[in-house]
């Protein structure tokens, strides 16, 4: 049995307009996926989920394309995580050179599915390192981040950044631009999680933005924009000792960032009625700032907040089902056993 976990993430700044070669600066949270792998002796994959569903669900599937994939739970949850896991498995079968390695695989996660937290970075991240570990192999954390790359963008029909599975495989605050990827110092932020119980379609707010820049020119200067402030928030993470608290006038400038980069996101579409919501409670109940976070329609919000009432707030804000303080996640995908 071999296990490998890895972290989701929150975007402090940059999602979307990272696909269009700009700037961003996802950090790893706390809340991790778990992925178990055992070799089989045919060449079929069967996957067992535990949490990524409420009722959980497991399925089996082989190497030929018509054989693809037998569902029990009929749901468009199982049908993103299959497509993720089968990109998976297929660069772990690369990684190892053995195109017919069959696997055992179950998944477990505290990362909500499709709500914004790297969720399918992080199984994606983790099961291509526990596949190849069951199989005697090892596989370095870039290697893997640009695996798990490859996988994610053929889900995503080619259109995702390396943001969401380089953060997950190196942990930490990262800084990414186009195929330019590393690791930034940043100080431990007060990060406040809400989140509306929903989830976004990556692939079609990907595309809507997409279509939304090359018609008006306002978009395709938002996502300038957002990268322009992307830097700024850059500049001041790297000001800060990252050994120390950061400083009143640094949060207040992340904040105000952050609360920026929301109305940018806003402008392209990507927010909702109860992503704006979350993001204003938070705001109302003191938060520096608060944004959107990850592909959006649906999801998290993330606010910079010292104290307790965000949270709180948070808890009886409509249309938010839970909340919960974000720790940075210092270490990326992990061997558990
Ligand atoms: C999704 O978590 C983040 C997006 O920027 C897409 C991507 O970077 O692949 C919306």
């Amino acid at each position: 049995m071999t296990t490998s976990s890895a972290p989701g993430k929150v975007y402090l700044f940059g999602e979307h307009a990272v696909v269009y070669g700009e700037p961003a600066v996802p950090c790893a949270i706390e809340r991790r996926a778990w992925v178990t792998a055992d070799p089989r002796a045919d060449d079929r994959v069967r996957v067992e989920a535990e949490d990524l569903t409420l009722n959980g669900f497991t399925v089996e599937w082989g190497t030929e394309t018509d054989d693809h994939p037998d569902v029990d739970v009929p749901s468009n949850l199982v049908e993103a995580a299959t497509g993720y896991l089968d990109e998976a498995v297929a660069q772990a079968r690369d990684a190892i050179g053995d195109p017919d390695a069959g696997f055992e695989i179950t998944v477990d996660s505290d990362i909500p599915l499709g709500g914004g937290l790297g969720s399918s970075a992080a199984v994606v991240v983790a099961a291509i390192d526990a596949a190849v570990r069951s199989r005697g192999e090892q596989i370095d954390p870039e290697e893997l981040a640009d695996r798990a790359y490859q996988a994610e963008s053929a889900v995503q029909g080619g259109e995702a950044s390396r943001a969401d599975t380089y953060c997950s495989a190196m942990g930490g605050a990262v800084r990414v631009e186009g195929d330019n990827t590393r690791p930034i110092e940043a100080p431990e932020l007060p990060l406040v999680i809400g989140y509306d119980g929903g989830a976004g379609d990556t692939g079609k707010l990907v595309a809507g933005v997409r279509a939304l820049k090359e018609e008006y020119e306002f978009a395709a200067d938002t996502v300038e924009t957002i990268g322009d402030l992307t830097r700024r928030g850059e500049e001041l993470l790297a000001a800060a000792d990252p050994d120390e608290d950061p400083s009143p006038v640094l949060l207040d400038e992340l904040g105000d960032l952050m609360d920026f980069n929301h109305g940018l996101l806003s402008a392209l579409g990507v927010s909702s009625r109860s992503l704006d919501r979350m993001v204003w409670s938070a705001r109302e109940a003191d938060a520096l700032g608060a944004k959107l976070t990850g592909a959006g329609g649906g999801g998290c919000i993330v606010a910079l907040d010292e104290g307790q009432a965000t949270r709180r707030a948070l808890e009886y804000s409509p249309g938010c089902e839970q909340s919960f303080r974000a720790e940075l996640a210092t270490e990326g995908v992990r061997a558990e056993r």
